[in-house]
């Protein structure tokens, strides 16, 4: 078995399976962002990564990507509903993100979830080389920082949360809280997307482990685990060259052309998820054209909502209602040839993507709760000029650093109106002043520097419990 110096434990892996129309497997890169974020880094450095490849059944041998091994990990169907589907998907992503969708606490997934986790341990164990350091990804993991540590404690654990920690007091709804806290805090460096997560966990630690200590340095048993922000982020170079391409560039134009030169554009892309706030956005734009606000004449939305976990009752729900909503107001609003909303059920390359975020005039990003949204960021970078608007939610982690952005509370459609008017009707030197900040503080601020900043800490984890 080869060995690597770097293992990452992620879910997934960087590509996924998708049969090709003659049958025969094709890979693609994963969508969401954990994959985008690690895939843009792991490219060029010697490293494993140990992950699920996206079908049931045993897990095929799959080829390196440059320096990266893939160790794909196995599940069958029933791992596959009671792992991903259930105890990942179901009760802590819900939860996770303010329980804005309702839990479920489904007792048989608990052992299903414990036995995945101690596969992805085993096989992280297994790929390490001695003192190497091993980086658990996400909510999907978080019982394997302890399950390593007792398989190899010669190995550095980092552990990294790319959704949001909830507030203590929703935490504590859990019914296998204390498991899932001691599992995470086996690693010795445990990274959120805001110092607030760590604050939450800090406060959980002492409550349910009597650990000791504060927010960034927690004593638990005999050992100090560190925990502190990280805010992911998204390759700008890679974005900012791709949209410069001459077939983007004019991918763009055409796509502005097909949708209405004289036509100002509002842009959605998401996951299809019911964390993204996408039933709320809707209905803040067909009000906006009922009341004669916004005139389909001289506006369209374009809203693209990549499939996601499609098993999963919510979101097959959510999708019904969605397209349900989306016919509606093209049925009572749109025109012959002059639909209110562009609605995009489909994943696309990163390419189609770099030319879409260049056609709009405004950005909508308002999920109800979200880790980060690399959405966002990948708006900005895709920008080739100072002029586009960017509505954020402030319930993504990202707002805390795009200020610049026009910033709104979703859960409020009223303000959610006024605040999309407001930005179709910006002044084009206020735009510019907020692109040129925008795209500063990312240029600055890059996957890069978040994966040097979370690696060069990791590393000088493991100090006395002094
Ligand atoms: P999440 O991690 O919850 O999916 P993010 O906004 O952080 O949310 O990341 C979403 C990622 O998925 C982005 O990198 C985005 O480019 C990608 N993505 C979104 N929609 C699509 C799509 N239709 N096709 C391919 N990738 C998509
Ligand atoms: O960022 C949160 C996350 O769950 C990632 O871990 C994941 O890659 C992404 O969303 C997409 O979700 P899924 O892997 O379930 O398709």
């Amino acid at each position: 078995m080869r060995q690597s110096s770097l293992v990452v434990v992620a879910n997934r892996l960087p590509l996924d399976d998708n049969a090709a129309p003659d049958g025969a497997c094709e890979w693609r890169r994963s969508p969401g962002g954990l994959a985008g974020a690690l895939h843009a880094i792991l490219e060029q450095t010697p490293a494993t990564w140990v992950g699920w490849g996206g079908g049931v059944g045993p897990a095929r041998d799959l080829p390196d990507i440059g320096t990266l091994r893939l160790r794909p990990v196995s599940l069958s169907e029933d791992e596959l509903a009671g792992y991903y589907e259930g105890f990942a998907n179901s009760t802590l992503w819900p939860l996770y993100h303010d329980a804005v969708e309702q839990p479920v606490f489904d007792r048989g997934w608990w052992e299903t979830y414990r036995t995945v986790n101690r596969r992805f341990a085993e096989a992280a164990a297994e790929v390490a080389e001695p003192g190497a350091t091993v980086w658990v990804q996400d909510y999907h993991l978080q019982l394997v920082p302890q399950m390593i540590r007792e398989l190899r404690p010669d190995v550095r654990i980092g552990f990294f949360l790319h959704v949001p920690f909830p507030p203590p007091e929703l935490f504590m709804q859990l019914p296998r809280r204390i498991e899932l806290l001691r599992g995470m805090l086996g690693a010795d460096l445990v990274g959120f997307q805001r110092p607030q997560a760590a604050h939450n966990v800090a406060q959980l630690a002492q409550k349910l482990l009597g650990a000791r200590g504060a927010d960034e340095r927690i004593l638990l048993d005999d050992r100090v685990v560190l925990t502190g922000a990280f805010p992911v982020s998204i390759d700008v170079a890679e974005m900012r060259s791709l949209s410069a391409r001459p077939y983007v560039v004019n991918q763009a134009r055409q796509l502005r052309h097909d949708l209405g030169a004289h036509k100002r554009v509002l842009l959605s892309v998401d996951r299809l998820d019911y964390t993204k706030g996408i039933e709320h956005r809707l209905t803040a734009y067909s009000e906006l054209i009922r009341d004669g606000r916004v005139k389909v004449r001289d506006t369209v939305m374009v809203q693209v909502a990549v499939p996601s976990r499609e098993r999963v009752e919510s979101y097959r729900g959510l999708r019904d209602r969605i397209e349900r909503e989306v016919g509606r107001i093209n049925g009572e609003y749109g025109r012959v040839g002059e639909p209110a909303i562009h609605y995009l059920n489909q994943p696309f390359d990163r390419a189609d993507l770099a030319a879409l975020y260049q056609t709009a005039d405004v950005m909508v990003v308002t999920p109800l709760r979200d880790g980060m949204n690399l959405v966002a960021k990948e708006f900005v970078a895709a920008r080739r000029e100072d002029n586009g608007a960017l509505v954020l939610s402030e319930f993504a982690g990202a707002a805390a650093e795009l200020e610049d952005a026009f910033l709104v509370n979703p859960h409020d459609v009223d303000g959610l109106k006024e605040t999309l008017l407001h930005a179709l009707a910006a002044d084009p030197d206020d735009l510019a002043t907020r692109m040129k900040g925008m795209r500063d503080y990312i240029t600055s601020n890059d996957i890069h520097a978040w994966a040097r900043a979370y690696l060069t800490a990791l590393h000088e984890s493991r100090v006395p419990a002094v």
